[in-house]
């Protein structure tokens, strides 16, 4: 239809990344911009969330707009209706939607009806917002140049698939490692592969070895919940602690999209120490937000 949505990394090309990283760090320094028309923000979420809604809603705000929050329960799509109806009644009266779904097939329909920019706060196969504020952080604490991801535990996981795509977008090198019985989606990988470089291991200590950025998240996802005594059984040898962190370079910074889970996986002190970046990190993701925001909705800042 014409309007610009952030359903996956896929959807923005490099310039465009870059675009938002610039205005990120204009309001990151304090110019904080506003949009014309006190333009309303839709948030239709399936999942909890402590920090994507909240800095949502406070972005939209710093804008000079409004949000509303919708808890789908609470939604006729708790009782059948479409996700493609729902994006038609939800454009007539909002003008952007961010919605966290299970299904990533919901969001591309949902943006595929929508006559308005849709964002996406998750699914189970990305998590793009995230990975822009990710790579705004990684950008701002170490520069792009040269550096190395590691990413550690679940590396089939949708924060993983959109950081993937980001960084090697942008240049970055990746090393997934995780237990040798998951692999990375075949996709993700694949596309990932065709911008730049990922390796796969699940050797944690060559893994992390030369590594500037060590990045984890939770073993066991949302909706994965049925499955939780496995995945922790899977993924145990794949805890961030002292030890791993001491195989990356002494100056690596840690991150961890939250929420999290001490002495699952990550340690308390990792997690809690010195290298630990998460609270810049979670910070970010407000700013990165309105950037996003503000990128989709004034078509003059493309
Ligand atoms: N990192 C993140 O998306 O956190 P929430 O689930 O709290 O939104
Ligand atoms: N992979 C996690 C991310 C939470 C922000 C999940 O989907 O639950």
């Amino acid at each position: 239809m014409g309007v610009k949505s952030l359903t996956s990394i896929s959807d923005i090309s490099k310039v465009e990344i870059e675009k938002i990283l610039q205005i990120s760090s204009q309001i990151d320094k304090g110019r904080n911009q506003k949009l014309r028309g006190d333009p309303l923000l839709a948030l239709l979420f399936e999942k909890p969330s402590t920090r994507t809604r909240t800095s949502f809603q406070a972005a939209m705000h710093r804008l000079g707009g409004a949000s509303i929050y919708l808890d789908s329960t609470t939604t006729q799509i708790s009782r059948g209706e479409l996700i493609s109806d729902t994006a038609k009644v939800l454009s007539l009266y909002t003008d952007i939607i961010t919605a966290r779904l299970f299904s990533h097939n919901d969001i591309t329909d949902l943006a595929r009806n929508a006559s308005v920019p849709v964002i996406n706060a998750l699914t189970d196969l990305e998590h793009p917002c995230q990975a822009l504020s990710d790579i705004y952080t990684i950008k701002k604490l170490k520069g792009l140049d040269g550096i190395k991801v590691a990413y550690v535990g679940d590396i089939a996981s949708n924060t993983a698939n959109s950081l993937m795509l980001v960084c090697t977008k942008l240049g970055v090198d990746v090393t997934l490692v995780g237990p040798s019985t998951v692999s990375p989606k075949n996709e993700y990988i694949t596309s990932a592969r065709k911008q730049g470089n990922v390796d796969v291991t699940s050797d944690i200590r060559k893994g992390l070895a030369g590594a500037d950025v060590i990045y984890t998240d939770v073993f066991v996802s949302m909706g994965e919940e049925s499955e939780k005594k496995k995945r922790l059984r899977e993924f145990k040898d794949y805890e961030v602690d002292r030890k791993a962190m001491s195989y990356a370079k002494k100056d690596a910074i840690f991150m961890h999209c939250l929420p999290a889970h001490r002495g699952v996986e990550v340690s308390a002190d990792v997690i809690d120490g010195k290298q630990s970046v998460v609270w810049e990190q979670a910070r970010n993701k407000m700013i990165v937000e309105q950037a996003i925001i503000y990128f989709l909705l004034n078509k003059d800042s493309r």
